[in-house]
């Protein structure tokens, strides 16, 4: 009913205009979290046999060649399966996109929410294809850092919190907007980017902020020659929006080149919304 749906959009549109900039001048919530450790022993055990098998093995080796035994030891079941997810879905653009990943390597990660995944981030640019450890310098722009959880914590602290056991003087979470930094990264993310307003209403962001067009040319604009632009996106229609939101980049001479887009399908941690990939180069 798009009359019901056009008059949600404006409610959004007026709570978000008030509780918006409140939380970006009072910065409320507690400090300190951590998270406690659950047993890892049956990740999959929801699983019919032979599926399970297959997710156990792809655990291992991902823990392996990823060095993940902190996170393996530090983290809740749940979110350790939602990194597997990220860092098999990560692995799988990376070998899309071709060429190795340069070291040193400069990487932004756009919109990270509370950055339950940056350990997955973290470890896919530091050892994808790398004998050595990569060096990585990663920043995560976070442009509503300071909405409150349930927990009465900030997204923010619990993006630190996700931290936990990685350098700070290399990989740090900014409470703020992305903006254009013309040739500054090797690798940009936008996991989940909001292409259609209503997402963006729902999440709890002023009108005035959706501007998905120029959040992606900035991006662009920000990468180095060769660097890459890894976009995800959750459902069909998303994703051919966004797709077509690429082709409509201006990009010079480094013309806007999708290398690879397709599904990702995986047993380590279920969505109920098929999830696509966009993995571009600059030229
Ligand atoms: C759908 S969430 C995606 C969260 C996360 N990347 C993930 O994989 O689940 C989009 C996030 O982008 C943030 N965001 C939107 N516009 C932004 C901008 N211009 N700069 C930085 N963050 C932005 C939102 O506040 C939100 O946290």
């Amino acid at each position: 009913m798009p009359g019901i749906g056009r008059f949600f959009d404006i409610l959004l549109k007026l709570r978000n205009q008030v509780d918006y900039p409140l939380r970006q001048a009072l910065h409320l919530g507690r400090s300190g979290l951590r998270f406690t450790n659950e047993s890892k022993q049956d990740l999959y055990s929801h699983l019919p046999p032979a599926r399970r098998r297959a997710a156990e093995k792809t655990e291992r080796r991902l823990r392996q060649q990823y060095h993940l035994e902190a996170l393996y030891q530090h983290s809740t079941a749940d979110n350790y399966r939602e990194n597997l997810y990220y860092l098999d879905l990560l692995e799988k653009a990376l070998q899309a996109a071709g060429d190795p990943l340069p070291s040193p390597l400069a990487a932004a990660d756009i919109g990270p929410s509370h950055w339950f995944y940056v350990q997955a981030l973290w470890a896919a640019l530091c050892w994808w294809d790398a004998p050595q450890e990569r060096q990585v310098d990663l920043t995560g722009y976070e442009v509503d850092a300071y909405r409150l959880y349930a927990d009465f914590r900030s997204r923010l602290e619990h993006a630190r919190a996700h931290l936990e056991g990685l350098p700070g003087s290399k990989v740090r979470c900014l409470p703020q907007g992305f903006s254009r930094q013309p040739g500054r990264f090797d690798f940009i993310a936008m996991l989940f980017p909001f292409v259609f307003l209503h997402d963006h209403l729902v999440w709890g962001l002023p009108q005035g902020l959706f501007d998905p067009f120029s959040l992606l040319q900035d991006a662009w604009d920000s990468l180095k020659p060769g660097g890459v632009l890894l976009i995800i996106n959750q459902g069909q229609e998303e994703h051919e929006a966004q797709a077509r939101m690429l082709s409509r980049l201006e990009s010079g001479p480094g013309a806007a080149l999708v290398q690879t887009a397709f599904q990702h399908h995986s047993d380590l941690y279920h969505y109920d919304i098929p999830r696509f990939v966009l993995v571009c180069r600059h030229g």
